[in-house]
């Protein structure tokens, strides 16, 4: 049992308390979602209906009794919260740290509010290297060969497929501009998708500093 992380805690205790019964909710990934899934399910929610955006947060929801669903079956999500890597001032992320960005990014677009949850080690003032990227494992060393026009990008070793068969990897060149770079990986045939979240996705971002107190930022999506 790894000892307790309060400032991850913190941040993941807030959060929670923003669900409300009968909300639908998409559950990020990571290391600080580790803490919203019991604090979630200690509120005792009625009619909570509980999107996954991996496996293991899926079975750690169900073990604690969360409801998780197929996202096949829901079209829209009340709220989705999720960590991230790296916040900038102006509301760019970079998340994937853990290669669940494609499926994360997919349940925030669908969700009425994104919150992102961090302890304040995670804001930067510009964001750098690495970008997590998924890609299609068909004919993945011609998109190695496309990306490698955009700047270095490295397969990461001894990582599984994600579970929609996607190779992870991490462009590791310059950032410089964040929208013209998530412009040009999204565009990079054989790109599934790449770990950069525009402001435009996050409503809200709760982070928790080491005194114990969280910052409520709300962000461009937000208004
Ligand atoms: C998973 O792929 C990531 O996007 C995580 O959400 C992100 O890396 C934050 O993880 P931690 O909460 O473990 O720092």
């Amino acid at each position: 049992m790894h000892p307790i992380d309060p400032v991850k805690k913190a941040a993941a205790d807030a959060a929670a308390l923003l669900v409300e019964d009968g909300m639908r909710v998409g559950l990020g990934t990571g290391s600080t979602v580790a803490y919203l899934l019991p604090a979630l399910a200690a509120r005792g929610l009625r009619g909570l209906r509980c999107v996954a955006t991996s496996v293991e947060t899926e079975r750690r929801a169900a073990e604690l009794g969360l409801p998780v669903e197929p996202f096949d079956a829901l079209d829209e999500l009340d709220i989705a919260i999720d960590g991230a890597d790296q916040v900038a001032p102006d509301g760019w992320i970079v998340k994937g740290g853990g290669g669940a960005h494609t499926r994360e990014k997919a349940v925030a677009a669908a969700a009425r509010r994104f919150v992102v949850i961090v302890g304040a080690n995670k804001l930067v003032e510009r964001l750098h290297p690495p970008v997590p990227l998924e890609l299609l494992a068909f004919g993945l060393p011609a998109t190695l060969r496309r990306l490698a026009q955009l700047g270095p990008v490295e397969v990461r070793a001894g990582w599984p497929p994600s579970p929609d068969d996607g190779v992870i990897a991490d462009y590791r060149g310059e950032v410089g501009d964040p929208e013209e770079l998530a412009a040009r990986l999204a565009a990079a045939v054989g790109v599934v998708d790449h770990g950069l979240f525009p402001p435009a996705l996050t409503h809200d971002v709760l982070i928790a500093h080491d005194a114990g107190d969280v910052e409520h930022r709300r962000m461009p999506a937000a208004s």
